[in-house]
């Protein structure tokens, strides 16, 4: 017999859009012409700043253990970029620097939520939100809005109760795109603030907006911002995924303290060289963001010009990030089949809506370059029109659909 696992290890499931890279990774690696339109991560270069810095650290030979909870450069780098863009200056105290946004929001959640309290946020949700809820012995509360993709202020308070612990959201949001608008952050920092529950804004993707837009500033509204945590990173911003580093800064230092001792019993600390690297990249020149921005907004028109040509699918123009959540129902209710046969069928990856807690949607990436997004919809275009001819040949690959 073998040997038992925890009651939580039985009860966390897998990441799934890890899962679908490494699918997609995998058929790459095996020489299959895969699009792979599921991933969540830019494909650019890394700034030149953070690569010298990497390079210059590493020639020092001097690769230690940290502050656990970051180093002062970078610390006084987040508060920078924070006071930048938020029109608040916080204190090294009020900011803990992690590895990557999800392990502060982790540390955020540890420090937290006692067993039983319960953490509230809308559906579509990044995919992560309940299983890290749970990981940390809270309850999830999912709140679907009855109109489209955002859910209404109303609709959201009306879930919130006693053990209500945490409001959660993400503007602009994984997977639809879209921005919360000014008078519903106004009324997410007033209620929390005056009911004393926290706000945890993950505004990873808040500069990646388009069209002119602006996520609004949760500070604006807050008093004391004790209450109000903001979490972000270098991931999506500078395309660097591979450094994990991400913050979480609030006016609260009991609560950054707590997360502190959190991640000084499990990590330690964060990587030497990635926190050089994350701090030269918040110093140095900006105009790679403006770059990525003007980049992912001709992406979102080319497939939105795409998806248009594939009856009956439904789209909420996506205002920020890299991601569109479409709406597959007429095809098949089952998400996952569908992304199973998508993948199968057509060699393109994208993430099944059930995943982010919306069955018959799909999320498509435009992440990638212009040429993938175009052959990628051709191919669901194809896999999905039963009048299509039933094969369609791929370089020297022949694809057969049902
Ligand atoms: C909404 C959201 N929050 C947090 C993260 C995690 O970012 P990081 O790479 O900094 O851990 C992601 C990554 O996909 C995300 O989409």
């Amino acid at each position: 017999m073998s040997i038992s696992l925890s009651k939580l290890a039985g009860t966390i499931g897998d990441s799934p859009t890890l899962k679908i890279n490494a699918k997609a990774r995998a058929l790459k690696a095996a020489g299959e012409p895969v699009i792979h339109l599921g991933g969540g991560e830019p494909t650019y270069p890394a700034p030149q700043a953070a690569v010298d810095a990497i390079i210059q650290k590493a020639k020092s030979r001097k690769i230690k253990y940290t502050p656990s909870s970051g180093t002062p450069e970078l610390k006084a780098a987040v508060l920078d970029y924070t006071q930048q863009h938020y029109g608040r200056r916080y204190e090294p105290a009020h900011v803990i620097i992690s590895a990557g946004a999800k392990q502060a929001l982790f540390n955020f959640l540890l420090a937290a939520v006692d067993p039983g309290d319960e953490v509230v946020f809308p559906a579509p949700y990044w995919v992560s939100y309940p299983e890290m809820v749970r990981m940390a012995g809270g309850k999830p509360v999912i709140v679907r809005g009855r109109q489209g993709l955002q859910v209404q202020a109303e609709e959201l308070l009306r879930a919130v109760t006693p053990k209500t612990k945490v409001i959660l959201l993400n503007s602009p949001c994984n997977p639809s795109g879209r921005i919360y608008g000014e008078d519903f952050i106004k009324t997410m920092v007033e209620f929390a603030e005056r009911e004393n529950i926290f706000l945890v804004m993950d505004d990873i993707y808040h500069q990646l907006v388009f069209d002119g837009k602006k996520t609004p500033n949760p500070c604006a509204y807050a008093q004391e911002a004790k209450n109000l945590v903001i979490i972000n990173g270098v991931s999506k911003l500078y395309g660097l995924t591979g450094l994990r580093i991400g913050w979480a800064v609030c006016a609260n230092k009991e609560l950054i303290a707590a997360m502190g001792r959190m991640q000084a019993q499990s990590t330690s600390c964060n990587c030497d060289l990635s926190e050089a690297a994350a701090a030269a990249a918040l110093k140095g020149d900006q105009s790679c963001v403006q770059d990525l921005c003007r980049v992912l907004q001709e992406n979102r028109d080319v497939l939105l010009q795409e998806a248009a040509k594939i009856p009956y699918v439904k789209v909420e123009k996506p205002e920020g990030t890299f991601y569109s959540f479409m709406d597959f129902s007429h095809y098949n209710t089952d998400s996952n089949a569908l992304a199973q046969y998508l993948l199968e069928k057509a060699l393109v990856a994208l993430v099944p809506g059930v995943s982010f807690g919306a069955e018959g949607y799909l999320r498509i990436s435009y992440c990638a370059d212009q040429a993938s997004i175009v052959e990628g919809l051709r191919r669901i275009r194809w896999a999905l029109d039963k009048n299509a001819p039933k094969e369609m040949k791929i370089g020297d690959k022949l694809l057969t659909r049902d």
